[in-house]
């Protein structure tokens, strides 16, 4: 379906829990934060209902995420039944990947198609630094058994952050030498106001694209249609490539094609918009399969034309970056 500005959205982002087993200091504050109570969490029969009516009018790939989606009970199960839907939909999930060695197997065999996961350093103790937990070397086996399985092409999001691990920019470029991975590396963006989000802390695409280019000679790769929020390159004759989410320099969202569903029922527009619908309310409502796509029409057109970052009015939204699931 197409919104008011002519997108075609066919993409759904639906956040299965606002939980997470890692504290990102650029996502949340250490303590964490205080979740939803379990009767707020849209059950997995809701979320189901939802997958279906978003793929009834029109959506053809499905990302789930969350917080980080692999701690929530059954998951496995519920991506099955997304994949086993009449329109059979692309079924993909973003992930930190701490679990991700121990799921890759099942996942796959549910009829995920792809992961990518978030790894924002290559050095275990700047893993422990960022993160505020262990786990790097459980990531780093989580990467291999995705691929070992064959959840691909992987790609792997991380935020360089001046100052903090923007350094690393090379290291994980020189990644797609030898692998067949996307590395993309996505502005740090002003989600809300738990984060430590400064004008210093900017690294913006521009200084992504020069951290990498002196490593070898690169060009750049032509996408395949819209929608996708990367500028792609790679180093010529490389297996992997780069991909570089401007997120907030050069805005993509004349291109935007996706429609998000926080854990707590809310459909969020724009991820940098706290203006929600309460789809939760409708669901247990009693309302019929009808007007549960009605709903979500009516969400399509309530889409903004962009965001506006930069501008001086702009504040970040109220709700932190783990509870809209990227
Ligand atoms: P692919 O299907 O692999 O293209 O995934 P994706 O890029 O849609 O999903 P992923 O969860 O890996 O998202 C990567 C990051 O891109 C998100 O976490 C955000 O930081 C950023 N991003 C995704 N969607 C949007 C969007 O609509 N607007 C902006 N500004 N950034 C977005
Ligand atoms: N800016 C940019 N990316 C962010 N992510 C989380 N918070 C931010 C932020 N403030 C990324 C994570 C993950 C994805 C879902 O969102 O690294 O890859
Ligand atoms: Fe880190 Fe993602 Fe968890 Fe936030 S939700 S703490 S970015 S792993």
């Amino acid at each position: 379906m197409r919104d008011n500005f002519g997108r075609v959205i066919d993409y759904l982002r639906l956040s299965v829990t606002d939980r997470c087993n890692l504290r990102c200091r650029y996502c949340m504050p250490e303590q964490g934060i205080e979740h939803f109570p379990h009767r707020q969490i849209l059950t997995y029969e809701e979320l189901l209902r939802v997958a279906a009516g978003a793929a009834a009018i029109g959506v053809r790939k499905i990302r789930v995420t969350g917080g980080e989606p692999l701690v929530r009970k059954g998951l496995v199960d519920f991506i099955a039944r997304l994949a086993a839907l009449p329109q059979r939909p692309e079924i993909t999930l973003t992930t930190n990947g701490l679990l991700l060695a121990q799921y890759a197997g099942p996942l796959k065999e549910a009829g995920l198609s792809r992961v990518n996961v978030s790894l924002d350093t290559l050095r275990a103790e700047r893993f422990e630094q960022l993160t505020r937990r262990t786990g790097f070397a459980q990531v780093m086996a989580g990467l291999a058994a995705a691929e070992q399985v064959g959840l691909t092409p992987l790609k792997i999001n991380m935020v360089p952050i001046a100052g903090v691990n923007a350094d690393e920019v090379g290291d994980f470029a020189r990644l797609t030498l030898e692998r067949p991975w996307e590395i993309r590396f996505i502005e740090f963006m002003p989600v809300s106001d738990n984060l430590d989000y400064s004008p210093e802390s900017r690294f913006p695409a521009d200084d992504i694209i020069a951290a990498f280019s002196h490593i070898a000679p690169v060009e750049a790769v032509p996408r395949h249609g819209p929608g996708g929020v990367a500028r792609l390159f790679r180093f010529v004759g490389a297996p992997g490539r780069l991909g570089v989410i401007p997120a907030v320099s050069h805005h993509f969202c004349h291109e935007c094609n996706r429609l998000r569903v926080t854990s707590d029922g809310r459909v969020r527009p724009c991820l940098f918009s706290d203006d929600e619908l309460d789809l939760r309310a409708l669901l247990r409502s009693g309302a019929d399969d009808e007007q549960l796509r009605d709903f979500l029409r009516r969400a399509i057109t309530a889409k903004p034309e962009k965001h506006h970052i930069g501008a001086e009015d702009f504040r970040p939204g109220a709700r932190p970056m783990q509870g809209i699931g990227g």
